[in-house]
């Protein structure tokens, strides 16, 4: 059974078992007022002894007194009597023409034996020309006059109606009844049904369309907002629902897809120094390094390149490790400007023998705390200054170190005037394998790995590491670090990084 079989069906049950409670406390209540059922008849007996007769039966009732008073003789004639029964049959009513104890006349209408019996007596006062009687259960009402035949013998005339309370309200408003109940019921049930319809089935239906569509995969739609009920929550249930699986899928598709690129990424990669190496131990199998000094040679070009693969594998794998999240962090409050003290002590040597200065712009006063791994921070360091050095080209070289702290991030910022990053470059710079176009031709090498696992690491400390550069005149790599607060832990990280 649908439900809208079910909705119509119990909104029909509910008005029809409303309705008879409520006649049937209607009748409760009648014979608790009154104490009987019959109470009804007495209000109709007083109704109908002010007006036992319609209209047409009391011009015909004084047709009939007037020849009463006048000529009484005449309602001995019995054609004439019946000729008045039949003026009187047709508005349902009846004759009855008594003489002393004789009956001159019965209506055929009434066929009631009794009737004789409930007749009142004579009256020649005619002080009440209206009342009602009954016979059992049947209700009369009547017109009557008392009058005396020429002979003096009395005579009465009565135009009889039978007035069944009961049947005649029923007879008159039982078709009204059941056609207003009906036309409740119809009218009733179309505006629920139209009703529930609208705010019920037809979003159930526009769900279960939804529902059939996401099982076929089709995930490309949208359910429209519906009202503010519990179906229109389940439509916004299922459509968060929705938009939570085409996420997931389109993540998976990105995800394969960048797989797909890692792995081609990384055998192209592997695949040059490989290539490299082959060739130079072939060189060297086919006699070409004749000399100790060619073989030297060789064999430092084979060595060098076996380096670089073993670091190309070594950053491979860490990046691999860092995407899992495989790598532990050991967080512990780092003092970071003696931290960039010391990274500065140790590199500045290598790097002046470079020609490159690398020294403080911007060194803090006090101690600067952040929570951070030392050891992964370093390797960032290490990395972002590694750059620097790479992409470096004026004559004058320099890699400037300053740190910025708010009360809740430090910031740290390493700025070289190398030959800077392409705008279009910079939104990619922090993809693993991601060089910029200029470096993918120079020799300067490198997998692109460098800065995407610098972005592992920063974000593992719930940092942020961006990129200002302008081509031509340099290049500057922020990175922030949560400060440790007054309680020792470091501050959430929910509040707005400073570069935002
Ligand atoms: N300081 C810089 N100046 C100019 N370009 C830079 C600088 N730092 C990074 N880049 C550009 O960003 C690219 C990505 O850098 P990243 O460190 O990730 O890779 P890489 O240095 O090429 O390789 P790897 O670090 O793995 O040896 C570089 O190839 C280069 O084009
Ligand atoms: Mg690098």
């Amino acid at each position: 059974m649908s439900i809208r079989v079910k909705l119509l069906l119990s909104y029909t049950g509910m008005l029809v078992i409303s309705l008879l409670m409520f006649f049937l406390a209607a009748s409760l209540f009648t014979i608790a007022a009154t104490g009987d059922i019959h109470s009804f008849r007495d209000f109709y007996k007083v109704h109908y002894q002010l007006n036992p007769l319609t209209e047409q039966e009391e011009s015909i009732f004084l047709e009939l007194k007037y020849f009463a008073k006048n000529e009484p003789d005449k309602l001995l004639d019995k054609s004439l009597l019946q000729d008045y029964d039949f003026k009187l049959k047709t508005v349902r009513a009846g004759l009855y023409v008594r003489r002393e104890s004789n009956q001159v006349f019965e209506s055929l209408t009434f066929n009631q034996p009794e009737l004789e019996k409930s007749l009142p007596p004579y009256d020649l006062n005619n002080s009440q020309i209206r009342n009602t009687f009954n016979i059992g259960e049947r209700f009369y009402a009547y017109a009557k006059f008392d009058f005396l035949y020429s002979d003096g013998a009395k005579g009465s005339v009565f135009v009889i109606r039978e007035r069944s309370p009961f049947s005649e309200v029923t007879r008159r408003l039982l078709p009204i009844l059941v056609c207003l109940l009906l036309g409740v019921l119809i009218v009733a049930n179309v505006l629920l049904y139209r009703w529930i319809t609208r705010s019920v089935v037809k979003p159930l239906d526009r769900l279960r369309h939804s529902a059939e569509n996401i099982k076929e995969g089709n995930l490309d739609f949208a359910l429209p907002e519906s009202s503010k009920d519990e179906i229109g929550q389940l439509n916004e249930a299922f459509e968060n629902m929705r938009r939570r699986l085409q996420e997931s899928v389109q993540l998976r598709l990105q995800d394969e897809e960048s797989r797909k690129e890692l792995i081609s990424n990384i055998s192209h990669d592997l695949r040059t120094p490989i290539t490299n190496i082959k060739g130079y131990i072939e060189g060297i199998r086919d006699g070409v390094a004749d000399t100790p000094e060619k073989m030297d040679k060789y064999v430092n070009i084979i060595y060098a390149k076996a380096v670089d693969l073993d670091k190309l594998v070594d950053e491979l794998f860490l990046y691999s490790k860092l995407d899992l999240k495989q790598v532990p962090f050991t967080f512990e409050p780092v003092d970071i400007t003696s931290f960039l003290d010391d990274c500065i002590d140790e590199l500045h040597y290598d790097l002046e023998e470079k020609g490159i200065r690398l020294q403080w712009e911007q060194r803090p006063q006090e101690s600067v705390a952040v929570i951070a791994d030392l050891e992964k921070i370093k390797r960032t360091v290490l990395n972002i200054i590694e750059n620097a050095q790479k992409f470096m080209d004026k004559p004058d070289k320099h890699i400037l170190v300053s740190v910025m702290a708010d009360p809740k991030w430090a910031t740290v910022e390493i700025k070289d005037n190398g030959i800077g990053i392409p705008e279009e470059a910079i939104p990619h710079l922090f993809e693993r394998f991601y060089r910029a176009e200029q470096s993918r031709n120079s020799s300067t090498g490198g997998s692109g790995l460098g800065l995407s696992i610098a972005r592992q690491i920063i974000e593992g400390h719930g940092g942020e590491i961006w990129v200002k550069s302008k081509q031509g005149s340099g290049t500057s790599l922020f990175f922030s670090l949560p400060r440790m607060n007054q309680q020792g832990g470091a501050d959430t990280y929910d509040d707005a990084h400073p570069h935002h």
